[in-house]
């Protein structure tokens, strides 16, 4: 029998005055934090603590007695990296529209799992609105249509999944496969898509990974020579993925090239933008994506460029009836024909079962600041890359990796012996982190190691660029 006690306690968890009160001082604890770290002066955005010393904390934390929530609402502030901060240009994480957070309160408690229609009629009828948009700013026709999912990790195994339905010979889903299939990609391209393949069964020689040029996009001279060798040793060569742009240095391939490359070997074309897709929202920028408007699918974050929270993805297909036939196995308890085009059961094309509300959030944005915000967004974060790779060309002291077409700046501290360049920029990152001003990250281009930026917060301009390049300097001599 239940006690007394424990029936008041599930009351008091979900009583609303309650909600109402901590929701009150939420808010203004987190209006405050914002206020402060959008006017930073010196304040960290990072308080770095090894791993074991974290895990510790939140450890005693858990075994104290349970505590008012504002309590660890504060903690869990003071132990995170703050993204709002002018000086976090590190991840290609957004720097997240604070109205999402009230749309994901909204979501929150709502919670309605979106799988199926009437389990969020709302959310999938807003995930329809969002997702048309998208297509037709992509430069689709309205026989296009997609849907939301979470990350574009899962968004582009889904899309290698529609492209072996759509290309690999048989009927794979029943039937498996024999034939050794194989999806060509760039060497730049961002791990998943390496995951996806090996995950669809295709093993490491079903990736055929094609060489980029000196501004890291995908050889289009070499595309023949590759496809030929694949098909030589044995592969049904079945999708070819365009970088929108690479993860590395933000490079875009050549995407009309690959465009008609995949028509001529009637392959699937797939376009991978979850970072750099957003440049169909601004007509400035657009161009760097020509072609995309011919691939079969396009993936697209809106957690990276979009102002908003992590996860939330778009998979738009050019042929909307694809997207029934990645999944074909039937759910009778949800719905009764798995390949009909009921776009309001989200679930038939996602890899998700129960979603969270992704669309809400998306739309929240466009309804509250209007469709032009995403436009205002990517122009300001691709232009103030340009700024500050102009300040390290312009110094004798910093190298520039390669000019950015997107918002990702690579570059290292050369004022050190050449032999020590690898070594001295890797400590310099772990200086920064460790003094919590700044917050970017490393990576190895051409197999030496770079400092990397993504400039993510459209409050960063140049005077956070040239202190950025000071406190280098002093820490380097550190
Ligand atoms: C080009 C590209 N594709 C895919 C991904 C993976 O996306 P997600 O982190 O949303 O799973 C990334 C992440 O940085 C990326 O840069």
């Amino acid at each position: 029998m239940q006690t007394l006690h424990s029936a008041q306690n599930l009351q008091q968890a979900y009583d609303p005055e309650a909600f109402r009160q901590i929701g009150h001082q939420l808010i203004d604890l987190l209006a405050d934090h914002l206020e402060r770290i959008q006017q930073p002066g010196d304040y960290q955005l990072i308080h770095y603590r090894e791993p074991e010393e974290e895990l510790a904390f939140w450890q005693n934390d858990f075994a104290s007695a349970p505590a008012e929530p504002m309590d660890f609402f504060r903690k869990v502030l003071d132990h995170s990296t703050h993204v709002h901060h002018p000086h976090y240009i590190g991840h290609q994480i957004s720097v997240p529209a604070p109205i999402n957070a009230l749309a994901g309160m909204v979501s929150d408690i709502l919670s309605n799992g979106t799988g199926v229609y009437d389990m969020g009629m709302s959310s999938n009828a807003l995930e329809r609105v969002v997702t048309d948009f998208t297509a037709q700013k992509i430069g689709y026709d309205d026989t296009a249509s997609g849907f939301l999912t979470s990350g574009g990790t899962l968004a582009n195994l889904t899309a290698m999944l529609a492209a072996r339905s759509a290309k690999a010979p048989g009927q794979v889903w029943q039937e498996g496969h024999d034939e050794k299939l194989a999806i060509m990609v760039s060497e730049e391209a961002h791990y998943c898509i390496d995951r996806a393949a090996r995950i669809l069964g295709l093993g490491q020689e079903g990736i055929v990974k094609v060489p980029v040029d000196d501004q890291f996009r995908i050889r289009i001279d070499l595309l023949e020579r590759y496809y030929e060798e694949a098909q030589e040793a044995g592969h049904t060569v079945i999708a070819i993925v365009g970088c929108a742009g690479s993860t590395a240095t933000g490079s875009y391939d050549d995407l009309e090239a690959i465009a008609d490359f995949s028509k001529k070997h009637d392959l699937w074309f797939h376009v991978d933008g979850a970072h750099g897709g957003a440049v169909v929202f601004s007509d400035k920028y657009r161009s760097l994506a020509s072609g995309i408007e011919k691939a079969d699918t396009v993936v697209l974050d809106y957690h990276k460029m979009l102002m908003t929270p992590a996860l939330n993805t778009a998979l738009i297909f050019r042929d909307g009836y694809r997207s029934y036939e990645t999944f074909q196995q039937r759910a009778q308890y949800l719905w009764e024909a798995q390949q009909s085009p009921e776009w309001y059961h989200s679930g038939k094309r996602t890899f998700e079962c129960t979603k969270l509300m992704l669309s809400i959030k998306v739309y929240a944005t466009l309804r509250t600041y209007g469709p032009q915000i995403f436009a205002d967004n990517v122009e300001r974060l691709y232009d103030q890359a340009k700024v500050f790779a102009s300040l390290l060309e312009a110094a004798p002291d910093f190298e520039l990796a390669v000019s950015p077409e997107a918002n990702i700046v690579n570059f290292r501290y050369t004022d050190l012996p050449r032999e020590s360049w690898d070594l001295e920029n890797g400590n310099i990152r772990q200086r920064l982190i460790d003094d919590g001003r700044f917050y970017i990250v490393q990576t190895v281009i051409r197999n030496q190691k770079y400092l990397r930026v993504a400039i993510m917060n459209s409050a960063t301009g140049e005077q956070h660029f040239a202190a950025l390049m000071d406190r280098i300097r002093s820490l380097a001599k550190g």
